[in-house]
């Protein structure tokens, strides 16, 4: 069979790419390489920033989101046993951020494909891609069977451990950070109605939710963590003294329903092509999660490329040459921010009391300057997207 373009992965940024092309009238086939109730119940990123969910309304697709996600027009920064509010808003002339689990997002985005009658197949396995230089082919097995997909274009979006970003020939930056996050769910209502991200001595803590009865919290452990070392007990302890019990919030104990360990990395890779492949989302760059940034980012590129594609069915090639050069400008904006608010919210290894102090000086900079935290709270709400969409 032929396509105009194969979407390698289901995740953000696939099908969103996917529900752009459609819109322009360009013909695509995803591959997914789970079951569909596999990706629809993955637990990933929650806060969506304010241009992505403008772009999911002018698609038609935010019906659900508008009806359930969470509108937070502040951020709380607890640091030096205080907690401080942000008022994101009032900073940004009235945008906000949304608290949306990433699942649902791509349980909304799938559905509407479907709907559609558009098709994605599900449970895809080895995926290998040739002929890149002009005539595309992507080659898999599904349920027993080899198959041959022909395109004009390959859009690589299959996440950080997938395959296609082994296709590309450049540069891969690549940092550890050297933390990571404990991830827990727990069926406890929030303590807050706005996420609290607190830079204690002890290390990072973040409290954020996914619902009214359901906290998704995270806290800094090294990177060799042993998640057994982590009972419910001290977990529920951590929290409780990072993010300040008493006088900063009043956290309930409660089940917790999944405990995951995610580390902290910072990766580019340049360009973003090769010859008739585009890498898209986390294929193609990891940004540490602090800044929340991942699942944003996932969407800009998505917006970039759809755009250019869109460009050249349309009889304007020229525009696929711009799309790496054009996503690694917002690529690495959003990387520095992503490390800079990492590692002033985080504990780091060799630390004395001068780099507390220093870091404890530019917190709370950015709850008393005003153009310091305006200047925080535009990236943090998320700068418009690289397309007039
Ligand atoms: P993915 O979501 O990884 O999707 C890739 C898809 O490709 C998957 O469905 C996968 O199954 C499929 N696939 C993989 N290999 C193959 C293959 N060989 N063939 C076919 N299909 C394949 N970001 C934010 O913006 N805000 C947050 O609050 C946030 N918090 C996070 C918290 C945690 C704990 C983690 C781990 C991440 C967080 N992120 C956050 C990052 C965000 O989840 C990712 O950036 C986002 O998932 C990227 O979307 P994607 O579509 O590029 O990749
Ligand atoms: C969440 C994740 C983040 O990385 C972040 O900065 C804020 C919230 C979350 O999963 O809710």
């Amino acid at each position: 069979t032929r396509t105009q373009v194969a979407i390698v992965g289901a995740g953000p940024a696939g099908l969103t790419l996917a529900h752009l092309l459609r819109r322009q009238g360009v013909e695509a086939v995803v591959l997914e390489r789970r079951t569909r109730a596999h990706v629809e119940s993955r637990l990933r990123a929650g806060v969506l920033e304010q241009p992505t969910v403008d772009l999911l309304r002018e698609l038609g697709l935010a019906a659900r989101l508008d009806a359930e996600a969470m509108t937070h027009r502040g951020v709380r920064l607890r640091f030096a046993g205080a907690t401080h509010r942000l008022d994101l808003s009032g900073l940004t002339g009235g945008r906000a951020i949304t608290i949306y689990g990433q699942h649902e997002l791509v349980k909304d985005l799938i559905a509407a494909r479907l709907a559609d009658g558009d098709p994605i197949l599900f449970e895809v396995d080895e995926v290998e891609l040739s002929g890149l230089d002009a005539d595309p082919v992507v080659r898999y097995l599904r349920h027993g069977r080899r198959r041959e997909l022909r395109c004009s274009i390959v859009a690589g979006a299959d996440g950080f451990r997938g395959v296609t970003r082994g296709y590309l020939p450049g540069t891969v930056f690549e940092q550890l950070q050297p933390f990571a996050w404990l991830g827990i769910l727990a069926r406890t209502a929030p303590s807050s109605d706005e996420l609290v991200y607190a830079a204690h001595e002890d290390g990072f803590a973040l409290h954020s939710m996914r619902g009214p009865a359901l906290t998704r919290q995270y806290v800094q452990v090294p990177p060799d963590v042993d998640v057994a070392a982590w009972p419910a007990e001290r977990i529920w302890q951590t929290l409780r003294r990072r993010l300040g019990h008493g006088d900063g919030l009043d956290l309930p104990v409660g089940p917790i329903l999944d405990v995951t360990v995610a580390a902290m990395r910072a990766v580019v890779t340049e360009p973003m092509r090769h010859g008739r492949l585009f890498l898209l989302g986390d294929a193609a760059h990891i940004v540490p999660a602090t800044g929340a940034k991942g699942l944003n980012l996932a969407v800009a590129d998505a917006a970039a490329l759809s755009y250019a594609i869109g460009a050249w069915a349309g009889g304007a090639p020229a525009e696929l040459d711009r799309y790496s050069s054009r996503c690694l400008d917002r690529v690495w904006r959003t990387q520095r921010f992503s490390v800079w608010l990492s590692q002033l919210t985080h504990r780091l290894p060799g630390e004395d009391a001068v780099d507390r102090r220093l870091r404890e000086t530019a917190l709370s900079e950015l709850v008393s300057c005003p153009h310091t935290g305006a200047a925080f709270a535009e990236r943090y709400v998320g700068q418009p997207l690289p397309t007039p969409w």
